[in-house]
């Protein structure tokens, strides 16, 4: 995706934030484009956010911006939350989590009123299929990993970085699961959920989805 796509639907995303909002704030380079769109936009007009975020990354970029961040925690409920994806279906079924914050993402954006889902028009997809990011406790990876290929996986390496094993922001693996097709992405979803030692899966099927898509051009539209 050009920067302009990431620009155009970050910056379409930012209209649905009012003041006095709860949001959370993604994960990768669409929703770090939002965060500074955000920073700038609170700076000028004194937003009056309660921030909240799903990786360490996102934290320290919005906390250097300025913006308000609590802990998920702390706050009962969320108004909206604005993400970036790998994959969105017609149905809107989501991969997420190649940026590998996808327990935190799931967390956050499954429970905030509103998930607005930022991609240029090349993650729009007929199906899901592909890389599926599954974080696993250290000590599962080698089962979990024949599991997922016993259910259809054509392989599920360990993602690295560097010569070691990447490791989230919550001290577990993560196996790149490559599913060729995936028919029934809420059942692969629970199917994946119920591996012991699995903490999360980045199939996202939450109804809570609108979808904002950035043109390569700058222009941009919301699927709701
Ligand atoms: C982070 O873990 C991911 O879910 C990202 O939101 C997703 O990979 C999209 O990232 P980009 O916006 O960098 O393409």
């Amino acid at each position: 995706m050009a920067d302009n796509s990431k620009f155009a639907c970050a910056a379409k995303a930012l209209t649905f934030v009012e003041r006095g909002m709860s949001v959370g704030l993604g994960t990768g380079s669409t929703a770090a484009v939002f965060i500074d769109l955000l920073g700038k936009r609170n700076r000028e007009d004194g937003l009056d956010l309660t921030c909240v975020a799903t990786s360490r990354a996102s934290e320290e970029q919005a906390r250097k911006l300025g913006l308000p961040v609590a802990e998920f925690q702390e706050i009962d409920s969320l108004d909206a939350a604005f993400d970036g994806a790998d994959q969105v279906d017609p149905k809107f079924n989501l991969i997420k989590g190649l940026g590998g914050a996808l327990v935190r993402e799931k967390i956050v954006d499954y429970r905030a009123r509103r998930f607005y889902v930022m991609v240029g028009e090349d993650k729009l997809v007929k199906a899901l299929s592909g890389i599926v990011p599954v974080e696993v406790i250290p000590m599962a990876e080698e089962h979990v990993r024949r599991e997922l290929v016993g259910m259809g996986a054509s392989s599920a390496p360990t993602r690295m970085d560097g010569g070691k094993k990447f490791l989230s922001d919550n001290g577990n693996f993560i196996l790149h699961a490559s599913f060729p097709k995936i028919a029934d992405p809420p059942a692969l979803e629970r199917e994946v959920m119920l591996l012991p030692g699995v903490v999360d899966n980045g199939i996202f099927t939450s109804r809570n989805v609108a979808v904002v898509v950035g043109k390569k051009d700058g222009t941009s539209r919301l699927l709701e």
